[in-house]
């Protein structure tokens, strides 16, 4: 199980690698408007802090535009994948850059059938998008089971990024379901961080060290 970052914000993807367990970050469009910063600036740094995979967006919908956006995009960092929205277009674009060794992440996957659609047109990784289908009343964790079975059955080696992950819960229930890789935003990792019981515990032996004598400094 991988855990990618879904920002775009700096300082939350500084402050998350430095706990030692990113492997990734997702961007997309949305989330760079919000970091209010330019496109190319932030996916340069954020390539250059994270070890790992770092999904940026093409913007354009036809295929050749896409590729030529994908060409500009991995000058930005070894590590850059082209995350390709699920059209026919982006299929296109999607087989094209596959055969070219550059890896893709296809996006805004809601069904089985898209996402068999971009893993046959080469795609290293579907992001299955499980918190918009909870927001239309679908049980987005299906989805995720479904992928990760039939994924499994027919030896697809594409990689399974469970997406618009909303809640702790979420990040377990992925994990259950096979997910390969959960993007999780800032403030849920901070969410799985937490325990009241881990801070409740920690008071207490501090408390209770106060009584201990030592030779140095603890
Ligand atoms: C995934 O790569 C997307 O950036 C993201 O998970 C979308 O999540 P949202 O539905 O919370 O916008």
């Amino acid at each position: 199980m991988k855990f990618f970052i879904d920002t775009a914000n700096v300082d939350e993807i500084k402050e998350i690698n430095d706990w030692g367990i990113l492997d990734g970050v997702t961007t997309n469009p949305s989330l760079i408007a919000k970091s209010g910063r330019v496109f190319e600036d932030v996916v340069e740094e954020i390539a250059k802090i994270v070890d790992g995979a770092i999904s940026a967006e093409v913007t354009a919908e036809d295929a050749d535009t896409m590729v030529d956006q994908a060409h500009e995009l991995i000058k930005l960092g070894e590590n850059i994948v082209i995350k390709i929205p699920m059209t026919d277009e982006g299929l296109k674009a999607v087989k094209v850059l596959s055969k070219e060794g550059i890896k893709t992440n296809v996006t805004l996957i809601f069904s089985v059938n898209q996402a068999i659609l971009a893993a046959k047109a080469g795609a290293t990784y579907v992001s299955p998008f499980v918190g918009r289908l909870d927001d239309i009343g679908e049980d987005g964790m299906n989805l995720i089971r479904d992928l990760s079975y039939i994924f499994d059955r027919y030896d697809i080696q594409t990689e399974i990024i469970a997406a618009s992950i909303r809640h702790t819960a979420h990040v377990r229930e992925c994990m259950l379901a096979g997910a390969h890789i959960a993007t999780v935003p800032y403030k849920v990792f901070k969410g799985m961080l937490n325990h009241p019981l881990t801070n409740s515990g920690i008071a207490t032996f501090l408390e209770d060290f106060k009584s201990v004598s030592t030779k140095g400094e603890f």
